[in-house]
């Protein structure tokens, strides 16, 4: 019960209250489980689109891991982020298939009309850019994921249409 209590106070060190609610919620559901450190971590990205730093702190003691292996199991898989992505998430295929259909050409298009890297948003906080690495839809590459939806057959080309498509959607609610 000591234990307990002192293990609800670590959630308190998270400075946001939105992500203590969050990581309170998902250290419930999944600490008493065996292996539960990843459904831990999904349960969190899923509700905040990313993992906060001091999140990992929190998972650490309240599970019996050092931060230094919650953090390598947070950087080791490129599912995770560390950062608050923007609104909107572009995620390309990088793996064999699209390549050689054509994605490296998408990529280009996409981070010089963006003007960011991978792992980078755009300055108005927007589009976030994400390599991924086969959504098992190699026949109608080049794939992407747009907020978590399949687009087939990607072109450089559309690139342009689809970024109006996402900044269009900013002002609609
Ligand atoms: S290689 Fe891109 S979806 Fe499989």
């Amino acid at each position: 019960m000591f234990l307990r209590c002192l293990a609800h106070r670590e959630v308190s060190i998270l400075a946001d209250t939105h992500h203590k609610v969050v990581v309170d919620a998902a250290l419930e559901k999944h600490e008493s489980t065996k292996g539960s450190l990843l459904p831990i971590l999904h349960e969190i990205q899923d509700a905040l689109g990313y993992i906060p730093s001091d999140a990992i702190d929190v998972i650490g003691k309240r599970i019996n891991r050092s931060r230094a292996e919650v953090h390598g199991v947070v950087s080791f898989y490129h599912h995770f982020r560390t950062h608050k992505p923007g609104r909107h998430i572009i995620q390309v295929c990088r793996s064999e298939a699209c390549q050689a259909l054509g994605a490296n050409d998408v990529i280009d298009k996409l981070k010089r009309t963006l003007g960011i890297e991978f792992h980078e948003s755009t300055s108005d906080g927007q589009i976030t850019l994400e390599p991924i690495y086969c959504l098992g839809h190699c026949a109608c590459a080049p794939a992407l994921m747009v907020n978590g939806e399949p687009r087939a057959k990607m072109k450089s080309e559309r690139v342009d249409s689809l970024i109006n498509e996402l900044r269009a959607t900013n002002y609609d609610d």
